[in-house]
């Protein structure tokens, strides 16, 4: 069963429903009175301004705190969509028990039940399950060849390095839980839709180092944390590396539409990406300097310094970095009518004050 009314679900499970996506999803969701959501989050800071909604039931506990209470919900639910993860490189081969754990096997009973019910599974995955791209293999400059680093979901093989650099834990634990989900789609019947996010940026994206939270978050809030406490940037590998970047918003009405209508992408995975963001990390270290100096209307910021940094001194052993994701995300324009239309320097002008608002008289009195 996907839904009840009209093929429209009306109560939605959301685990992970105090993260970055989760929040921003929740803003939408909670708006419309025809919808209940049950969630789960262990950390709710960032849902503060939805205590008290009359269609949120919230569990403020770990995933598997009380498990009859979750499968009790999985059953009265139309759609369960799945956020819970760890997503910070920086743990991926400090903490790759924990990595494994949390992005495999605390979600893997979650499938089973959902299978047992036959409820509607949408799983936010990863495009880091895409590794390195063909491309990044061969000697010379081979990214003038489409084929070779264009990431297309039921085309584009997925490619890890080896298990030594244990970067990959990560990748290769969602990996392995987009098989599972697959495997009880073919086997069981289980209806799924599996989102693979590239580079979501927004307001209350990750934290911000030694103010509200420790180790080392991903890169906007890395950058955005030595703008505000005047640390230089830190550019990893020289910076070579290149992410396309899609706005919070865009990416949640991409799965606004797929909570909303999942029958329209039963047994799909979809990118949900921005390719028209592409940019090096070098790059996008400079754009944040100079939306940080129009933000604040100190052109010092304009320089502010950068410091190169190798890979493993700043996340440990292991590190290996994904050179490029360029996704295809013709499949989202096809069933979903969506293609993202938030350009980078609005983006980053949006998060970036929203950070500034948040954090700058707090970086100030430190
Ligand atoms: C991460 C997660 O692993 C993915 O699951 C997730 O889908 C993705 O973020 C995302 O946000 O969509 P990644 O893009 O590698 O993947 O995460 P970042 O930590 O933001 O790193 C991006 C690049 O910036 C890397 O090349 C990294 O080496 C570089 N970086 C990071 C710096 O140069 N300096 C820093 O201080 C931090």
């Amino acid at each position: 069963m996907t839904a009840r009314r009209g093929g429209v679900p009306q109560r939605i499970v959301v685990l992970g429903c105090g993260g970055f996506v989760g929040s921003h999803l929740l803003d939408r969701l909670l708006d419309d009175p025809r919808l209940t959501v049950e969630g789960w989050d262990a950390d709710v800071r960032k849902i503060a301004h939805h205590a008290g909604r009359d269609n949120l039931i919230l569990h403020h506990a770990r995933l598997l705190d009380d498990p009859d209470a979750l499968w009790r919900a999985i059953a009265a639910a139309d759609l369960v969509v799945s956020l819970a993860a760890i997503a910070q490189p920086s743990q991926y081969n400090t903490r790759p028990v924990e990595v494994i754990e949390a992005n495999f096997l605390d979600l893997y009973p979650i499938v089973q039940a959902c299978a047992r019910r036959q409820r509607h599974l949408v799983h936010l995955s990863t495009s880091e399950v895409y590794g390195r791209t063909l491309a990044s293999y061969l000697p010379g400059n081979a990214y003038d060849v489409p084929e070779l680093y264009e990431l297309a979901e039921d085309r584009t093989p997925l490619v890890m390095g080896p298990i030594k650099n244990q970067r990959w834990t990560y990748a290769c634990a969602k990996q392995l839980l987009e098989r599972s989900i697959y495997a009880h789609h073919r086997e069981l019947g289980m209806p799924f839709t599996i989102v693979r996010p590239l580079n979501f940026f927004g307001p209350r994206m990750d934290f911000i180092q030694g103010h509200d939270g420790d180790g080392l978050p991903r890169v906007l809030a890395c950058f955005m944390g030595a703008l505000l406490d005047g640390r230089p940037l830190q550019l990893v590998d020289g910076g070579t590396a290149r992410r396309t970047i899609v706005s919070i918003h865009d990416a949640i009405d991409a799965i606004e539409r797929i909570v909303r209508r999942p029958d329209r992408v039963a047994g799909e995975i979809l990118n949900i990406g921005n390719r028209d963001n592409e940019i090096t990390i070098a790059a996008l270290a400079d754009l944040m300097r100079r939306t940080y100096a129009d933000i604040t209307g100190d052109p010092a910021y304009r320089t502010h310094p950068i410091e190169l940094v190798a890979g493993e001194d700043l996340y440990g052993e292991g590190y290996e970095d994904c050179d490029r994701r360029m996704p295809d995300v013709g499949k989202a324009w096809e069933l979903l009518s969506w293609r993202p239309r938030i350009a980078l320097p609005e983006i980053l002008a949006e998060t970036m004050r929203a950070y500034h608002e948040a954090y700058a008289g707090r970086a100030r009195a430190a």
